[in-house]
């Protein structure tokens, strides 16, 4: 995780600011900036948001270099030691740093031996510390040859405006414009800057300044070609809601119009044929936190119309699970980001034996985009808030349009009918809602077959952001264990949207009512008086056609965490400990 960025020109002070803000997803521990000006370096740093950096940082007009970093804490606790830039020994030359080195503690013991000393904890700070008193093309060669783990880093020293770098596994990009040089872990920092932008590969080192950029790999000059910036940033400016969070489930309806626009064009339907032409016997569908229950959905849809064997798999132990994969094995790949390392590795893992792999993301331009055999975009836009919504929303329906179209059926009049059923629910009733249960230590959500899915993603979104403890069963599986925490503190919600399971689920429901347990409905179907009396409170949900109540049910349940993290003070956009993008294992 972290973010890095790198500038030559005027202004390094406002660019470098601008950069962590767009980079702050990926971090936001601490944020620290090094400028160079005639031969001096300046260092501020701060702990938490880019905001508070912002107000101890002096900015000029003068020409001038400087990296910058936002964290997200790793190696080593929230402090202003640990903020980045790192310093060499003789504090001439400054680095940042995204990555875990994994040999730290080797190096360190080496360097300390060698009375090197250090300032803080983090594995970063030995980079640094490897440098002695001179930074050339050279010296940055020998310290990354001994660099084991990942890495995007950026190096200065106070002699020169020129920014060396190197990259092993984690993304770093390049461009240059007439007036600057810029460097980031995320080409989003070159809009309205630039045109177009190199990527630098695994392996790659090299150095930029106003008069050249050198790349190599194994002491050998590359020649690399120029990717064209085609993302826009339309998406960062959040004028109408108070939080991006809240702004993004409303978008779920602009992913679906994008995504009807764009699943008709040549260009997808050829991807998608392509797709439909393999010839498979297992299918697997790979991804992490919210994109791992998106795949449990598509699983859904890919029994019920592939009608073949399809395991979804968290990606953080897809290769340690000994699993079945051969040329005739389909890997579909999850993930907003296209840069979560853990899927990332059983992409990597699945194509050595053989697989065929698919990327469902956000990021066109992703490490999982470029290194997948087929890339289906979700077109949700940007997603700023680490909760992911309007992603999740798109990923499903790419996976309906998936398993509709490998089983040779129509999609898009379906997807259309749906596109007017979708209802974002009375924020009122849920607000009401929030309030009864933000004080509360302790939720449980309840649900059968594809409810259950639905139901581990409500409590993902709402332990993520309002850090109550939430936990998701199914139904049936109450009276095996978990019966036995229920008393009348205890508050549990219940999704049912399959009028064929109603009957179980009420079993259920009473069997905690019997035991004290309030009970919180989510529901599209009627009720009986009767019925209704088991439940404190019953949110209605417009039904739709069921391939699609997942995506109605999940609205008002993203809304309720809203709601309820907005009600405990949080910043539900930037939760605690977390970060949008997880580049590392
Ligand atoms: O970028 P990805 O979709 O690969 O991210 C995967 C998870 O880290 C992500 O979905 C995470 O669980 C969300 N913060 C949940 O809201």
């Amino acid at each position: 995780m972290c973010g890095i960025v790198g500038y030559i020109g005027n202004a390094p002070e406002e660019h470098l600011l601008h950069g962590l803000e767009v980079l702050e997803y990926r971090g936001y521990d601490s944020a620290g900036i090094a400028v160079i000006h005639h031969g001096k370096m300046s260092i501020y740093k701060e702990i938490g948001r880019v905001a508070n950096l912002k107000g101890k940082v002096i900015e000029t007009e003068e020409f001038g270099a400087g990296i910058a970093h936002t964290r997200w804490a790793t190696h080593g606790k929230v402090s202003l030691q640990n903020a980045h830039p790192q310093l060499s020994q003789n504090k001439d030359i400054a680095v940042v740093h995204n990555g875990i080195i994994e040999n730290y503690n080797l190096l360190k013991e080496q360097l300390l031996k060698n009375g090197v000393k250090f300032d803080g904890d983090t594995d970063s700070e030995v980079i640094a510390k490897l440098f002695k008193d001179n930074l050339s093309i050279q010296t940055l060669k020998e310290v990354i040859d001994r660099l084991e783990g990942s890495y995007a880093t950026l190096v200065v020293s106070k002699n020169e405006n020129r920014i060396y770098f190197a990259r092993n596994k984690l993304p770093l990009y390049l461009t240059k414009t007439s007036q600057s040089i810029i460097l980031a872990s995320d080409p989003m920092c070159f809009i309205n800057q630039s045109k177009d932008y190199y990527d630098i590969g695994d392996g790659e080192y090299g150095y930029a300044d106003l008069n050249s950029i050198k790349i190599y790999k194994n002491d050998q000059c590359v020649r690399k070609k120029k990717n064209k910036i085609s993302f826009n940033i339309k998406t960062l400016a959040n004028k109408e809601f108070n939080h991006y969070m809240l702004k993004e489930i409303y978008q779920s309806k602009d992913a679906l119009i994008n995504i009807l626009e764009n699943y008709k064009k040549k260009k997808i339907i050829k991807i998608l044929n392509h797709i439909a032409s393999i010839d498979t016997d297992k299918i697997y569908l790979i991804g992490c936190g919210t994109a791992y229950h998106a795949g449990l959905i598509g699983k859904t849809y890919l029994k019920k119309y592939l009608k073949k064997e399809v395991e979804c798999v968290l990606a953080s132990e897809f290769i340690y699970q000994n699993n079945i994969i051969t040329n005739k094995t389909l890997c579909i790949f999850i993930s907003q980001s296209g840069e979560t390392a853990d899927t990332i590795l059983a992409l990597k893992h699945s194509q050595k034996f053989g697989a065929k792999t698919v990327c469902i993301t956000n990021v066109t331009y992703s490490s999982l985009a470029t290194l997948a055999d087929f890339t289906l975009p979700i077109y949700a836009g940007v997603e700023r808030a680490v909760a992911s919504t309007k992603a999740y929303f798109a990923q499903c329906i790419i996976l309906y349009i998936l398993a509709r179209k490998m089983a040779g059926r129509r999609y898009l009049a379906n997807i259309k009918k749906f596109l007017h059923e979708i209802d974002f629910s009375d924020d009122s009733l849920i607000q009401k809602l929030a309030t009864m249960i933000y004080s509360k230590r302790e939720i449980f959500f309840i649900g059968k077959s594809v409810d259950f899915i639905t139901c581990e993603e409500a409590s993902l979104k709402l332990k993520e952001i309002s850090y109550i403890n939430s936990q998701a069963f199914a139904c049936g599986e109450l009276k095996h264990g978990t019966l036995a925490l229920i008393d009348n503190k205890k508050l549990i919600i219940v999704i049912a949207t399959q009028s064929q399971l109603l009957n179980k689920v009420l079993s259920s429901a009473s069997e905690i009512k019997s035991r004290g347990g309030q009970l919180v409905l989510f529901t599209p179907l009627s009720l009986t008086p009767q019925i209704k009396k088991i439940f404190k409170v019953i949110i209605p949900i417009k039904q739709a056609e069921e391939d699609f109540m997942p995506l109605q049910t999940i609205l008002p349940l993203q809304k309720l965490a809203y709601f309820t993290a907005v009600k405990k003070g949080n910043d539900p956009d930037m939760p605690r400990n977390l970060a949008k993008s997880v580049t590392v294992e």
